[in-house]
């Protein structure tokens, strides 16, 4: 028998594909396990974090295609992001293991609704410090969404994961976004020239930073 007749007779079996899943209920096994890595953070009564994973990959996707324009302005991953298969490999490329290693992502959810993301990113583990990032739908600016997700997460990782810094980077002429770490009072720390990519083009990026001990005096 040739290759394409084994596929051929597999796919078309339907008995076939539920002994399969039965013996191997991966989406069953692998939700509850994002869970426990990556676990749900309730922001409040309208704001709620869910880790993506790949039943999320064509809402991503939609999202960001609707948002195009919005997003591409200061995000340079966006471009890269021209199918559902893209969403697909994006999530592939997600860890939950660890806050330090790779990209640890939620979707923010208002109101039932996935409206943009908040993620984990450019961990060191030596100096016990990680990045945050963040997007939202352009029409669910202006109501402090990004800002109560970010005091969410950032509390998340001081004291359930030990983290000493978090840091913020966004572009010098990215006001909405320095607004955001301004609200937060994360700390102006300097910059760092032609340090990211925007349409093709470098650009200065701000470093803004706050320690756990500052986070503590501000939040207790
Ligand atoms: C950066 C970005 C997430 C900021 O969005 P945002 O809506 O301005 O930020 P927030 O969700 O925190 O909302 C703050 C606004 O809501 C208002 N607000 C209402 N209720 C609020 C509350 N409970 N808490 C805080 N702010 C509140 C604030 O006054 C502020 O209003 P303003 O826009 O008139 O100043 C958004 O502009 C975006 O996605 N940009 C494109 C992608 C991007 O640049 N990402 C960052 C890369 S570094």
């Amino acid at each position: 028998m040739k290759n394409s007749e084994v596929k051929k007779s597999t796919s078309s079996n339907p008995d076939h594909a539920s002994t399969l899943k039965k013996l191997f209920p991966i989406g069953k096994t692998l939700r509850p396990l994002f869970q426990t890595l990556a676990p749900e953070l309730e922001v409040d009564e309208d704001i709620v974090l869910k880790s993506i994973n790949m039943d999320d990959a064509r809402r991503i996707f939609d999202l960001v295609d609707a948002n195009r324009k919005h997003l591409e302005a200061w995000l340079s991953w966006i471009q890269k992001l021209q199918s559902v298969k893209d969403s697909k490999s994006f999530i592939r490329a997600i860890r939950y293991k660890d806050v330090f290693a790779g990209r640890w992502v939620y979707g923010i959810y208002y109101q039932d609704q996935l409206v943009g993301m908040i993620d984990f990113n450019d961990g060191d583990r030596d100096l016990n410090q990680v990045a945050i990032g963040y997007w939202l739908s352009h029409d669910f600016q202006g109501k402090g969404i990004v800002t109560r997700a970010a005091r969410k997460c950032i509390d998340y990782l001081f004291k359930e994961k030990q983290v000493h810094r978090v840091l913020i980077k966004c572009a010098t002429d990215n006001y909405r976004s320095q607004a955001v770490a301004n609200r937060l009072n994360f700390n102006w720390e300097g910059i760092d020239r032609d340090a990211g990519t925007v349409n093709g083009k470098s650009v200065d990026m701000i470093n803004y930073g706050i320690l756990y001990r500052e986070w503590l005096a501000m939040n207790s």
